[in-house]
């Protein structure tokens, strides 16, 4: 079997000549498509598009007829990225300074803004039949806009000294899961799957998702920063409702938990700091309780992916999964 990495390979380049196709390299104002270009040759793991692939071939489509909607998605993906970095203030992305710090956040927000309208048109310009490529850009819609009500959400968050694990869930289905379910449904879509497929194929994406944001949330707090490509830390600093840091309130004692919250958001933060807050999830074993949380989503993923029949297509989605929450990038 081969390993999720050379799966991500397989299907990096057709996505990007794809998205050469769609959006043009150079032209005025050079900032505009400067800052377009300059994240997507970043690269990045493209693990959603090979996931559209995989799901269109998994319902019996030919890959081909994936192509627009894998591409859609890792740009929708790309999209995110920019005004989520806006939006939490973040300083790294893939190893470099975000794009709102290299080009200024009004050029972020057109680039951003100017991807999402790309999404749709890459969506609308697949050649598979008029109904099945409507359903493809309905779903783009509902899953975008899950996508948006998961930032918002977020943030609603932002000051509340009391949030529960069930509340943190709720916030990754929907700024995470949304577009790692539509990374499947739009695979299965353009594969015409029945709506069973579609159903099963779905859920795993949206379980998935929220597995691979526990973890990506542990790695903010215990990577290696040139690997992980983002400042460690920055959650603790951004003030980021986690899975963790619901179980840390939930289990620490009063004053623990009164550092905790008094750390958590903290303008100019010190590093020192942010190691204490990080002893903190160390002391009450915060970290190791979202990892046994993400495997258990990762077995829920799975059970949801069973549904549908053993395929080489179905292992290498598998296979994925399970590199997803044991990466450290
Ligand atoms: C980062 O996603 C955003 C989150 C949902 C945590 P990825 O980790 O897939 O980012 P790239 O594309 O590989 O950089
Ligand atoms: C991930 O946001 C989800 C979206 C970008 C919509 P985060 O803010 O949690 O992810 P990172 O840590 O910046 O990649
Ligand atoms: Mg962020
Ligand atoms: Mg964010």
């Amino acid at each position: 079997m081969k390993s999720a990495l050379e799966i991500l390979e397989r299907y990096k380049g057709v996505v990007e000549a794809e998205l050469e196709r769609h959006i043009p390299r150079k032209g005025e104002p050079h900032d505009f498509y400067a800052s377009i270009w300059d994240l997507l040759d970043r690269g990045g793991k493209r693990f959603r598009p090979a996931m559209t692939f995989l799901a269109c071939e998994c319902v019996g489509g030919k890959r081909e007829d994936a192509l627009q909607a894998a591409t859609a998605v890792e740009l929708l993906h790309n999209m995110t990225l920019v005004h989520d970095d806006i939006e939490d203030k973040s300083e790294l992305r893939r190893g470099k300074p975000c794009i709102h710090r290299i080009y200024g956040v009004p050029t972020a927000i057109n680039a951003g803004d100017a991807m999402l309208i790309k999404v749709f048109e890459i969506a609308n310009s697949s050649k598979l039949p008029p109904e099945r490529c409507l359903r493809l850009v309905e779903q783009v819609a509902n899953r975008s806009f899950q996508i948006t009500w998961g930032q918002a959400f977020e943030f609603s968050m932002w000051n509340r000294r009391n949030f529960t694990e069930e509340d943190v869930i709720r916030l990754l289905r929907h700024k995470t899961g949304a577009l790692t379910a539509l990374s499947t449904e739009s695979g299965a879509i353009a594969g015409g799957a029945t709506q069973e497929q579609l159903e099963a194929l779905g859920e795993f994406g949206e379980t998935v998702g929220i597995a691979f944001q526990v973890i990506d949330d542990i790695l903010n707090l215990t990577g290696d920063e040139k690997e992980y490509g983002k400042e460690i830390g920055g959650d603790i600093r951004e003030g980021k409702r986690t899975l963790m840091a619901a179980h840390l309130l939930r289990t620490a004692k009063a004053a623990d938990r009164k550092m905790f919250l008094r750390l958590l958001g903290k303008d100019r933060i010190t590093r020192a700091e942010v190691r204490r807050a990080i002893g903190l999830y160390a002391k009450y074993g915060s970290i190791e309780y979202g990892k046994r949380q993400a495997e258990i989503y990762l077995q829920n993923a799975s059970d949801a992916l069973n549904r549908l029949p053993e395929s080489d297509a179905r292992s290498n989605l598998a296979a994925i999964a399970e590199f997803l929450v044991s990466r450290s990038f």
